[in-house]
């Protein structure tokens, strides 16, 4: 039966990392997936998780089965991370569950929509993570997609969003990325946002928040503010977040499932319907990601830690597309790449083409995505003038 199995293309974003790793040439440089280099070009692990994971290892600890839907501990905390104050809100009732990383938690909200709602299409924006149309069309929904940015393919162009949501109808779901669009970097603005909840309202679509990037747009709050907009009028809402980026997680697989209601007993059915789907999938969480989150926000100096590397790390991006935009502006001094410095987290879309990106793959050991897309992150002062000079030679 095996010979039937047609072979499949490598993953648009983890076939870089393969090739990357072949890659000889000693200048390589990536910008490919979205992971956090330092100035050295390393993904260090973070202060505060070497210290709770000094904590853990201190504690007697057992590695028996967590509940279903993860420690009680974890699940609060995140709650609260994602509300804020509205956690305590009578008329916002939410539950979690902790998840391995925030695809699982993407594709479970996919499940439960599609299983539990009958939901059958949802929108996404055009572009969209490249993983994204992947996991719900496994999931066994029709993937439809918004417009996103403007014919520069740069900044966002809100009216021509919300119009292309003309054929969307009531009860269908719509993806938001909460903060730090993934590929773009352009967010809607908070007026924008309000606008875009009432359209969501009106048009009785369903939110699901992917939440990547807690803490890497303006403040841990401020990039809530999407979702705490949705629910306080009293929407329900599923976010899905990861602990990959704000807590330099990624191997760990760590994130969770929150679904947000008015009304308690309808967020107590809801737990038991993710747990019903945790149980199905992968029966319940691992341990050692989740404990390190649930050690950090449970713990005011440890949290206090978090708090200010997530802020450096949150500057030092800046810093770094400010670096990026003054070097290509002294080489292609008729272009105006302001666009760069108003995009926010990782990502850039660059205005590469995939034909420039593949020059300076094969010409320069520099990976980028084929759509153009550039982790910003992957940027250090040893690199930038490798990176602007190869980037002015192709376009
Ligand atoms: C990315 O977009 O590069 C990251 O979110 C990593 C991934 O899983 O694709």
């Amino acid at each position: 039966m095996f010979e039937t199995a047609p072979l499949n293309p490598p993953d648009a974003i983890f076939g870089l990392i393969e090739q990357f790793k072949k890659d000889t040439n000693p200048n390589k440089i990536n910008l490919s997936v979205g992971v956090y280099q330092d100035e050295s070009g390393a993904t260090p692990v973070m202060k505060c998780v070497r210290m709770a994971e000094q904590k853990l290892l201190d504690a007697a600890g057992t590695k028996s089965y967590l509940p279903i839907d993860g420690p009680a501990s974890y699940n609060n905390a995140i709650g609260r991370l994602i509300l804020g104050d509205l956690y305590d809100h009578a008329n916002v009732n939410s539950v979690s569950a902790q998840t391995p990383g925030g695809t699982v938690s993407l594709r479970l909200a996919g499940e439960l929509l599609r299983r539990v709602f009958s939901v059958d299409t949802i929108w996404m924006s055009n572009p969209t993570w490249a993983n994204h149309p992947k996991i719900y069309g496994a999931a066994g929904l029709n993937v439809e997609k918004y417009d996103y940015l403007d014919e520069q393919g740069t900044r966002l162009d809100f009216e021509r969003l919300v119009s292309s949501l003309d054929g969307a109808k009531p009860k269908q779901a719509i993806l938001l990325h909460t903060v730090c669009h993934n590929p773009t970097g352009v967010d809607p603005t908070p007026e924008q946002w309000e606008e875009l909840c009432k359209v969501i309202a009106e048009k009785q679509l369903f939110p699901v928040f992917d939440f990547a990037y807690q803490g890497f747009g303006t403040s841990l709050d401020a990039d809530a503010f999407p979702i705490r907009k949705f629910v306080e009028s009293g929407g329900e809402a599923l976010v899905c977040n990861s602990f990959s980026k704000n807590f330099g997680l990624y191997a760990e697989r760590v994130g969770g499932i929150t679904a947000v209601s008015k009304d308690a007993d309808v967020a107590k059915a809801m737990l038991s319907q993710i747990k019903l789907t945790i149980r199905t999938m992968y029966s319940n969480p691992p341990l050692h990601g989740g404990a390190i989150v649930d050690t950090v926000l449970n713990d005011a100096e440890l949290r206090e830690v978090w708090e200010a590397e997530l802020t450096e790390i949150r500057n030092r991006i800046l810093q770094l597309r400010a670096g990026f935009v003054a070097a290509m502006q002294k080489r292609i001094p008729d272009t105006d790449f302001q666009y760069i410095l108003d995009q926010r987290g990782m990502f850039s879309y660059s205005g590469l083409t995939a034909d420039q990106v593949g020059k300076l793959m094969n010409e320069h050991a520099i990976y980028a995505l084929k759509s153009g897309r550039i982790n910003v992150a992957g940027i250090n002062s040893g690199n930038l003038d490798q990176i602007c000079d190869a980037i002015a030679s192709v376009v």
